[in-house]
C-alpha cells in the first residue's frame, strides 16, 4: 500500500510537472493558430509556378541554387512564400494553374507573375502584365473551393479538407505591377489619383475572400519599387536628389509609400467591416528596405547590384537570354555567388534575400497587429 501510494504521489509530481511544462508551452503559444493550409495571392514576388504553366517556362538559370532546375520562380532558388509555408511545417504551394505534380492538400497558389490588382486590358500583355488579375484569382479560389468541396468526398488524394478553408491563412503579396504600370504611362501625380479605385478593387477581394470564408489575412504592403535595380539603372547623369542616400530612386519610392499608406488606411477600415476576420498587416517596403540599406553588415555585397541579366546605356537583356550589345554577343548568366546579392534579376530578389527578408517578417517584427504568421489568426489580438 505504502509503495503504491509512493508510485501514486510520483505520478502525481510527474504528472503536474507535465502539466507545467504544457502550460507553459501552451502560454508561450497561447494564440498559436495550426495554420492546415495557405492560400495565397499575387504576384511573381510569390508565384510558385503559376505563369510558367500557363505562358511559355523560365527557363535556366532560374532556380539553380536550390531546385537545380527551373520551377517557375522568379529567382535562383526560394521565394518568400516558400520560407513562410515552411515555417508553417506545411509543404512547398502548388501553383493553380500547374497541372504537373501538383498538391492541394495544404493550399494552392493563384499568384501569377505579372498580376496586377486592377484588371488592364490586353495592350498590357505585350508588357508582361499577367491576365490574371487579383479578381480572377480570387474567381480562380472560388472555383477551387466548389470544385475540391465537391471531389474530397469521392477521392481525397491531394485535394484540401474542406473544413480548413475557414482555418487556413490567406495571404495576399500584390501592387508591385500596379506601380510598374503606373510608372509605364502616366506622370506620379497622375498615378497617385489612381489609387483609390486600386485599393478598392483590392479591398473588393477581399470581401469576396471574406464571403467565401476566409477569417485569417495576411497582408503584404508594396516594396521599394525605386530600390529595384531595373528602376536605377540607366540613368548616366541624375539631377541632384534624383536618388536617395542609398541609390534609390526617391520619387518612385514616395509614389511606394503613397500606395502603402493607402494600403494600411483600408485594411484599418476592413477590420470594421469584416468583423470575424483577422487582417494583419506587413511592412514589407520596410522590411526590404531595411535589407538594402544594410546590404553589407548583412553578408550582401552592393546594395543595388544584380545577379543575373545585362541592363546597361539602353540596353536591356534580361536574365537566361542572349543579346548583341555594339555588335559583340552578350550571354545574360548569373554571378558566380547568387548568395552575396539581393536582385536576382534585377527586378526579383534572391533566395539569399528572400530567407532574409521571411525571416525578419515571419516572427512579427512588421506586422500590425505585431503577431507571428503562426498567430496570424488571432482575432483577440487583432481588435
Ligand atoms: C487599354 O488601356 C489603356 C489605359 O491603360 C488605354 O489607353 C488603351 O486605349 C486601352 N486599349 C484598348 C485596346 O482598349
Ligand atoms: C557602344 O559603343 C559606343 C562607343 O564605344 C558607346 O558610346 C556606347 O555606349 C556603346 N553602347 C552600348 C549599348 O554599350
Amino acid at each position: 500500500m505504502c509503495a503504491s501510494t509512493t508510485k501514486m504521489w510520483f505520478l502525481r509530481i510527474l504528472f503536474a510537472f507535465i502539466l507545467v511544462v504544457r502550460v507553459k508551452g501552451v502560454v508561450k503559444n497561447s494564440q498559436d493558430c495550426n495554420i492546415p493550409a495557405i492560400y495565397n495571392f499575387g504576384d511573381s514576388n510569390s508565384d510558385t509556378g503559376g505563369s510558367s504553366a500557363a505562358f511559355s517556362p523560365a527557363g535556366p538559370p532560374t532556380g539553380e541554387t536550390y531546385f537545380g532546375i527551373p520551377t517557375g520562380r522568379a529567382s535562383d532558388g526560394r521565394l518568400i512564400i516558400d520560407f513562410i509555408a515552411e515555417s508553417l511545417g506545411l509543404p512547398f504551394l502548388s501553383a493553380y494553374l500547374n497541372s504537373i505534380k501538383a498538391n492541394f492538400e495544404y493550399g494552392a497558389n493563384f499568384a501569377t507573375g505579372g498580376a496586377t490588382i486592377r484588371r488592364l486590358n490586353e495592350s498590357w500583355f505585350q508588357h508582361g502584365v499577367s491576365p490574371f488579375s487579383l479578381d480572377v484569382q480570387v474567381e480562380q479560389f472560388d472555383q477551387f473551393k466548389t470544385r475540391t468541396t465537391y471531389f474530397y468526398t469521392q477521392d481525397k488524394s491531394n485535394l484540401p479538407n474542406p473544413d480548413d478553408f475557414s482555418k487556413a491563412l490567406y495571404i495576399i503579396d500584390i501592387g508591385q505591377n500596379d506601380l510598374g504600370a503606373c510608372f509605364r504611362s502616366l506622370t506620379n501625380p497622375q498615378c497617385i489619383a489612381t489609387f483609390p479605385d486600386i485599393i478598392q478593387d483590392f479591398a473588393t477581394a477581399v470581401q469576396k475572400l471574406y464571403d467565401k470564408g476566409a477569417r485569417a489575412f495576411w497582408i503584404h504592403n508594396t516594396g521599394p519599387f525605386g530600390c529595384l535595380p531595373i528602376s536605377t539603372t540607366n540613368h548616366p547623369n541624375p539631377e541632384p536628389g534624383y536618388f536617395d542616400e542609398i541609390g534609390c530612386r526617391k520619387d518612385q519610392n514616395d509614389v511606394a509609400i503613397e500606395f502603402n499608406k493607402q494600403l494600411k488606411d483600408k485594411i484599418i477600415q476592413l477590420r470594421t467591416e469584416l468583423s470575424d476576420a483577422a487582417l494583419t498587416h506587413v511592412d514589407m517596403y520596410a522590411a526590404k528596405h531595411q535589407l538594402i540599406s544594410n546590404a553589407k553588415n548583412q553578408g550582401f555585397e552592393d546594395a543595388l547590384s544584380y545577379c543575373c541579366g545585362y541592363h546597361k546605356n539602353g540596353v536591356d537583356i534580361w536574365c537566361g537570354n542572349t543579346g548583341t550589345v555594339n555588335g559583340t554577343v552578350v550571354s545574360a548568366d548569373s554571378c558566380p555567388d547568387p548568395s552575396k546579392v539581393i536582385s536576382w534579376d534585377a527586378v526579383h530578389y534572391t533566395d539569399a534575400a528572400n530567407y532574409w527578408i521571411a525571416n525578419h517578417i515571419i516572427d512579427g517584427s512588421f506586422s500590425d497587429p505585431p503577431v507571428s504568421i503562426s498567430q496570424a489568426c488571432s482575432k483577440s489580438i487583432n481588435m
